[in-house]
């Protein structure tokens, strides 16, 4: 079988050609249903730089609504459901919205498939805890402004962001995907109504770059 990172490429690569940022996602995943493809970013268990998080802060929710965006097959959106929220978690891909609910079939989780730049006017400013891995930088650099837009709009007053992405290293902006986030990409959210907490720069394990962790509040 074909490199998943070296397919899921290819396939971004034809989207792009076509002016469509987002078709390759459902291709993917539609593929990964039917056993013909490999999903590359489907580690099955919560990311670690959210668990970490999430014990620093001691995170542990009464029923509060949360929402996690691009979820993909849903170990971090299974994980802020064991910890105590109401989870929302949407995807573009119908096909991965399928696949998270074959794998979770008992889920208290909401799985929905919808459009970060379409989400439904009630989600507006109605979760206490938003939950960002890796869709900004899966989306190419002219579309980060209303991507970041989208996802603050979300956040409730009193409610937290965590957002975890690629650190881009000073250069040309990279053919992409994924399309890594600088520094001034970061800040972005606080020009969306919202403050920041914490912003950390975290090496990744294998030391061969770096990854965002930002924890961002509506004030309220
Ligand atoms: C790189 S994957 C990351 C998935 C998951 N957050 C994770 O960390 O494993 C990006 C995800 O965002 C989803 N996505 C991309 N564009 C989107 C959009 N416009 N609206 C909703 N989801 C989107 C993709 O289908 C994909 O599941």
């Amino acid at each position: 079988m074909t490199d998943p990172d070296q397919h899921a490429r290819a396939l971004a690569a034809e989207a792009a050609a076509d002016n469509d940022a987002t078709g390759w996602f459902e291709r993917l995943y539609a593929e990964a249903e039917a056993g013909d493809a490999t999903v590359p970013w489907d580690t099955k268990v919560p990311h670690p730089l959210l668990v970490e998080w999430a014990d620093a802060v001691q995170l542990q929710g009464g029923g509060e609504p949360a929402l996690v965006i691009g979820c993909g097959y849903g170990d971090d959106a299974e994980f802020a459901a064991a910890r105590g929220f109401d989870v929302t978690a949407f995807d573009v891909s119908p096909s991965a919205i399928a696949g998270v609910r074959d794998r979770f079939p008992g889920s208290s989780v909401h799985y929905v498939a919808a459009d970060l730049f379409e989400l439904p006017p009630a989600w507006r400013q109605a979760y206490q805890l938003v939950i960002e891995i890796f869709t900004v930088q899966a989306l190419p650099v002219r579309l980060r402004e209303a991507a970041v837009a989208a996802i603050s709009e979300t956040v409730a007053p009193g409610g937290r962001l965590i957002v975890i992405q690629r650190r881009r290293p000073d250069g040309p902006v990279p053919d992409g995907p994924p399309w890594p986030l600088t520094r001034a990409d970061i800040d972005l959210f606080t020009a969306n109504g919202l403050v920041a907490d914490q912003i950390e720069l975290l090496p990744d394990a294998d030391g061969n770059g770096a990854r965002w962790r930002a924890e961002f509040r509506r004030p309220g």
